[in-house]
């Protein structure tokens, strides 16, 4: 299915170029009208998945648009938002007995309460809903800080942690995922492939038969995208589905972003039930990291959902845990030292630090991660 698609009918031109914006950004197809029969024909023709609508227009009364559309057989069931500059009480009930789904006033929240509104109708917001498996985020603010490496460990020993769990590894590294060469995956199915399969195929089913499973790892791999290439194929808007999907048929997605924090990703990051955050003890990665944590919590990312691993993956220069938790003003939840070449042999040998060296002590440190991120997806679950 290609991305979703959504109508705006508004005779200011303005005002519609601005919702546009705010809609194309987040890879939503975009299609416009500027009065109420032009709006009429491009939601019969266009099969939009939700419209927007400034009930004000010259033509048509917006109350009347929307008698038509849900007389209709085509447009009977569209999610249909009311954008309006009258917050009147009468205008809103008028506007919602005729059929609108919900009605947002153009104010200085519009744009929140819209984009809001949106996810929950067009099943984003089924992602975030307390149900399914525990969504977890791995990211970093730089590259090469040991995210894919860390991600993969601690997924093999949530699967080894719950034996009867099922776990499965999401690479959404853009524009080459990395997971496929650590763990030794050949095949050639992948997040571009995925992505391109209609809905109809890529089920929670689907997902539970056809992953491949990555034996000694202990979990499931959708493999992320094999070259740049094939990267500007993903089909953005599949995403939401296929994790939704995911949540359905696992009870631990993990889900390696690196540093590829995205209008693909992000919305996933707010939805997380963990967001696992690698912070590197480069001092110039630091700044970064500081930038990306302040931007998370602008967003709505809760920062007790953000579990932060401190790795020293650079060597045993830069910053101490002390230093990086004054510098950067949060806690640091884990630290893996300097493994030196064993943690690029474990890999290159495609297997789990924890089964090539069992004695080290970042084998004990890994067993921690995986509990510790275990029990805070439950307890944030049971809040
Ligand atoms: N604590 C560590 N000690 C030694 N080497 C490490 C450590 N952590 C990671 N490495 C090594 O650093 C390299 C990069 O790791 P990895 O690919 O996991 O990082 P990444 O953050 O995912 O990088 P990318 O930006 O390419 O996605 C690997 O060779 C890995 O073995
Ligand atoms: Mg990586």
């Amino acid at each position: 299915m290609p991305e979703k698609k959504i109508l705006i009918v508004d005779a200011d031109v303005a005002s519609r170029n601005f919702i546009a914006r705010i809609l194309i950004d987040q890879q939503f197809d975009v299609i416009q009208a500027g009065s109420g029969k032009e709006g009429l024909i491009c939601a019969w023709r266009d099969h939009p998945d939700l419209a927007i609508l400034d009930p004000n227009l010259a033509d048509l009364k917006g109350e009347d648009i929307a008698i038509k559309l849900r007389r209709d057989a085509r447009t009977a069931k569209l999610p249909l938002i009311a954008l309006s500059s009258d917050s009147s009480t009468s205008r809103i009930k008028s506007c919602l007995d005729a059929g609108y789904s919900e009605y947002i006033t153009k104010s200085g929240q519009a744009v929140q309460t819209l984009n809001e509104t949106i996810s929950r109708f067009l099943g984003l917001a089924a992602v975030s809903e307390k149900k399914g498996g525990s969504l977890m985020m791995f990211l970093s603010a730089k590259g090469g800080t040991g995210t894919s490496s860390i991600c993969a460990n601690t997924a093999m020993n949530i699967s080894k942690d719950q034996p009867d769990a099922r776990v499965v590894v999401v690479d959404m590294v853009l524009p080459i995922g990395s997971i496929a060469s650590i763990v030794g995956y050949e095949g050639t199915q992948n997040l571009v492939t995925i992505t391109d399969m209609p809905p109809g195929i890529t089920t929670p089913k689907f997902f539970k038969d056809e992953l491949p499973d990555m034996n000694i790892w202990g979990f499931h791999l959708l493999a992320g995208s094999p070259d740049p290439e094939s990267s500007n194929h993903i089909k953005a808007g599949r995403i939401w589905d296929i994790v939704l999907a995911l949540k359905e048929s696992y009870d631990y997605v993990l889900i390696d972003i690196g540093r590829s924090l995205s209008k693909i990703t992000f919305p996933l990051l707010q939805k997380a039930d963990v967001v696992a955050l690698v912070i590197s003890t480069d001092i110039s990665a630091i700044s970064l990291t500081k930038t990306l944590w302040e931007y998370l919590l602008a967003k709505g990312v809760g920062a007790s959902s953000v579990y932060t691993i401190l790795n020293r993956a650079v060597g045993l220069e830069g910053l101490s845990k002390v230093d990086v938790e004054k510098t950067l003003g949060i806690p640091v939840m884990a630290t893996l030292p300097y493994l030196s070449s064993n943690f690029a042999f474990a890999n290159s040998h495609h297997q789990p630090f924890t089964l090539k060296f069992p004695k080290d002590s970042a084998t004990f440190i890994f067993v921690e991660v995986a509990k510790e991120m275990i029990s805070l997806a439950r307890k944030l679950r049971d809040q």
